[in-house]
């Protein structure tokens, strides 16, 4: 009997989706510009700054404007296709490099980037222990001597109330020039930290709409919990901050980022 695939290789396929790709930017807004205290962390004074999971390039993308050199690893063809359009449209494919690739086995030499960044919760779509382990091993093996990895959590999704079909996103063009709607339910396993988000787009109205399911599922350890993960993999954890401007992270804050250090 064939082994069912685990919940991250569940949300890996999401996002071979073409409609999931397509309707990304509606869940998850480009920014042009970056903060200035991001701007200094990933601009560092020398070197390459690799992404985890970096998608159509949402992240990668300002970096690179700010002008940084990133490589980008994702292991979506759908995405990292759309990366490469953006990457082109916006003239920086001297400064953008994007690899196709599993982020737990990154196929990079031993320190070879003085900063590895992890944003979006890419590191919450490992739900397995072992996963996790495995990533931040790596991580660490990539990071050059004191080096930096800089990670965000999508803070506190295990106190998300649950909720079923909930319109929770409506634009009035989706990529098709229809309608567009987002219902959405979620389901907290809160024994495993893990919360199912199962979502449904709905282009257009009435009889013609078209409906795509899907599901994406994410486990969120604790910030202490993370932390000792990261200490277990040869990394010092140097800040706890709490939004993009470098404030100090604390139980309620709404941004989780955690900066630690290759020693
Ligand atoms: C929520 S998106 C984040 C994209 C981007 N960093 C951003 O902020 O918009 C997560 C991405 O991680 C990728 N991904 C998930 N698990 C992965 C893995 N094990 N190895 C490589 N990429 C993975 C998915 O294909 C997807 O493009």
């Amino acid at each position: 009997m064939q082994r069912p695939p685990s919940w991250s290789e569940h949300n890996a396929a999401a996002f071979q989706l073409d409609d999931v790709v397509e309707q990304y930017h509606l869940r998850a807004p480009y920014p042009s510009t970056l903060s200035p205290f991001l701007r200094d962390l990933a601009l560092p004074p020398s070197g390459v700054v690799l992404e985890l999971g970096c998608g159509t390039g949402r992240v990668a993308l300002p970096v690179a404007r700010e002008g940084a050199t990133v490589v980008g690893i994702d292991r979506s063809e759908p995405m990292l296709d759309r990366a490469r359009k953006r990457v082109k449209r916006a003239r920086l494919q001297s400064r953008v490099q994007l690899v196709r690739g599993d982020i737990r086995h990154l196929p990079f030499p031993d320190k070879s980037f003085p900063l590895v960044m992890a944003p979006y919760g890419i590191l919450q779509s490992l739900l397995a222990e072992r996963d996790l382990t495995k990533t931040l091993a790596a991580v660490s093996r990539v990071l050059t001597k004191k080096g930096t990895f800089g990670l965000e959590l999508v803070a506190d999704l295990p106190a998300w109330d649950e909720y079923s079909k909930k319109v929770s996103m409506r634009g009035k063009r989706g990529p098709n020039g229809k309608p567009i709607t987002l219902v959405e339910s979620v389901k907290q396993d809160r024994a495993r930290q893990i919360t199912r988000f199962e979502q449904e787009f709905v282009e257009g109205r009435g009889k013609g709409a078209v409906r795509q399911k899907f599901s994406l599922a994410f486990r969120t350890l604790t910030v202490p919990q993370m932390v000792r993960r990261l200490e277990k993999a040869g990394l010092e954890v140097s800040a706890l901050l709490g939004d993009y401007q470098g404030g100090p992270w604390d139980l309620r804050a709404e941004v989780w980022i955690i900066l630690a250090r290759r020693g």
